[in-house]
């Protein structure tokens, strides 16, 4: 006889973030673009742009975050049995970025204390860290992991080239999760994750460049137009697998207590936002009403206008749409699930910038921690994600906050774990973009984290770290 035994909920136990020490103030970097600071504090939603320092770089972030991990869980190596790394920032065309965290935390943990671990580093853009996540859950759940743990870790520097319009929508920082069976915060729903895949040239960094080439207007329709196919995916799948059941004037949204979105610059999200609900609300007979308060037409693009050019090249069709979208985002309903749903992820954004692979996660951990600080019982609450990597592609998914959650949540501070930070000066900041600034050159001297010492000594490009007590 077959027994059958219910599947554990598998999820996020609990998070741990780095964030380097330094950071632009919008202020400086408006009078030297020569911007209008309103632009970047609420065109773009960004105060401060976190910047890392000479001797730091993905890894060593990575590795910080992992440490911080581990350290805060009581967790030891042999706990461990995959450690992953996603990211879009890649120092090697071979070496996978994992060797050099492990290379790192046995520092820490002894040499070969790691050594039973597996895992690969992933890229495709912001979106990999959700591809390892996914793979990660499903290690655990179809019984690999002999009892034992993964760590995901997305880590990043978003860098553009000086004086682009990329430039103000840096950042850097790493984000790692614990992902286990039973977990205290979140556990990922079932046979929902829903993924689309294209070949885009929105935004992508050839070989031997630092910097990418970006096609910035056509990259935000790209992200609004994939993430919304995933989620519509998401939706079916929702329903047929009665995760959802939807009844007359519903959406999926209504099904989702909090989203947590890609967030390239915090204003992304509140885009992107009314994107999908206008996409989900378009059919329903609450639209009518909406209407009324935007006072016109929601603007039809030309019919057979397909690609994503097209539909940009058409200026009247855009600037009917801008003023449409922006009518809506003044509406009472918008406004309502923007502030309940939405809000409280952008805070981390907002005062570090783009992690690339970790914005996503800083947003989702912002999220609980800020929706918890409100006195809300997050418990039975069903979280959304909006993944969007470059490139393309997206990914809709989502969990259920657990019953444990407060012991994970009530330890959370975003100020006091980004901890404290130096207000660099633009001419620093230029030097530090520039690569101008060797590692003994650092703007502030580290204690108890990984950073970079050397590379090159033991052989061309080989990189070095060490500890700083
Ligand atoms: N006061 C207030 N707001 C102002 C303003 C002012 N004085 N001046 C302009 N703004 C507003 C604009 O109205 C606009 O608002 P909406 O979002 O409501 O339309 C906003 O500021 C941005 O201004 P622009 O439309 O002039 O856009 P820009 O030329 O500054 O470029 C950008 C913006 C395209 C995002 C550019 O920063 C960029 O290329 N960034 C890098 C690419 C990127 O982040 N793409 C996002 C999707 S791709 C992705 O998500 C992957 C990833 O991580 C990179």
């Amino acid at each position: 006889m077959l027994l059958l035994i219910p599947m554990k909920p598998v999820g996020i136990d609990d998070i741990a973030i780095y964030v380097p020490p330094l950071y632009i103030d919008f202020k400086d970097f408006a009078e030297a673009r020569k911007i209008d600071p309103s632009k970047l504090e609420f065109g773009i939603g960004i105060k401060k742009m976190a910047i890392v320092d000479a001797d730091q770089d993905p890894a060593c972030m990575a590795a910080n975050a992992c440490l911080r991990l581990m350290q805060k869980n009581d967790l030891k190596p042999s706990d461990i049995g995959r450690l992953y790394v996603a990211t879009e920032s890649g120092l090697d065309e071979s070496k996978a970025m994992n060797s050099y965290v492990i290379g790192m935390l046995e520092q820490i943990y002894g040499q070969g204390s790691f050594e039973h671990c597996g895992g690969i580093e992933c890229k495709f853009a912001c979106v990999s860290g959700s591809y390892a996540l996914y793979d990660n859950t499903n290690w655990i759940r179809c019984d690999e992991h002999n009892g034992k743990y993964a760590i995901v870790v997305v880590s990043d520097v978003a860098k553009y080239d000086i004086g682009s319009s990329g430039e103000y929508t840096q950042g850097a920082g790493a984000v790692a999760m614990l992902i286990k069976e039973e977990p205290r915060l979140l556990a990922f729903d079932q046979k929902v994750t829903s993924t689309v895949i294209s070949n885009e040239h929105d935004f992508y960094r050839p070989f031997a460049r630092s910097t990418p080439i970006v096609n910035g207007h056509y990259s935000n329709l790209a992200y609004l137009i994939y993430v919304k196919k995933a989620m519509l995916m998401y939706k079916q799948k929702a329903i047929e697998t009665g995760l959802i059941k939807l009844r007359q004037d519903e959406s999926i949204i209504d099904h989702i207590d909090l989203l947590a979105m890609h967030l390239p610059y915090s204003k992304m999200g509140k885009n992107a936002l009314a994107f999908l609900l206008r996409h989900e609300w378009r059919n329903l007979p609450k639209w009518k009403q909406i209407l009324a308060k935007i006072g016109m037409e929601e603007p039809k693009p030309p019919e057979g206008m397909g690609t994503i050019e097209a539909i940009l090249s058409d200026k009247e069709f855009m600037k009917k749409d801008e003023e449409f979208r922006r009518r809506f985002m003044e509406t009472e309903e918008y406004k309502q699930v923007f502030e309940s749903k939405l809000a409280s992820s952008l805070k981390a954004s907002e005062i570090i910038g783009n992690l690339y692979t970790g914005s996503l996660y800083m947003g989702f951990r912002s999220e609980i921690e800020y929706e918890y600080r409100k006195g809300k019982d997050l418990a039975g609450l069903r979280v959304g994600f909006a993944s969007y990597g470059s490139g393309c592609s997206a990914m809709a998914f989502s969990g259920v906050i657990q019953d444990r959650y407060k012991e994970v949540v009530s330890r959370m501070d975003l100020e006091r774990e980004i901890g404290e930070r130096r207000r660099i000066s633009m001419e620093e900041y230029e030097q530090l973009h520039r690569g101008l600034r060797s590692v003994e050159e650092r703007i502030v001297s580290k204690s108890k984290e990984f950073v970079l010492v050397s590379i090159g000594k033991r052989g061309e490009g080989f990189r070095e770290y060490t500890f700083h007590n």
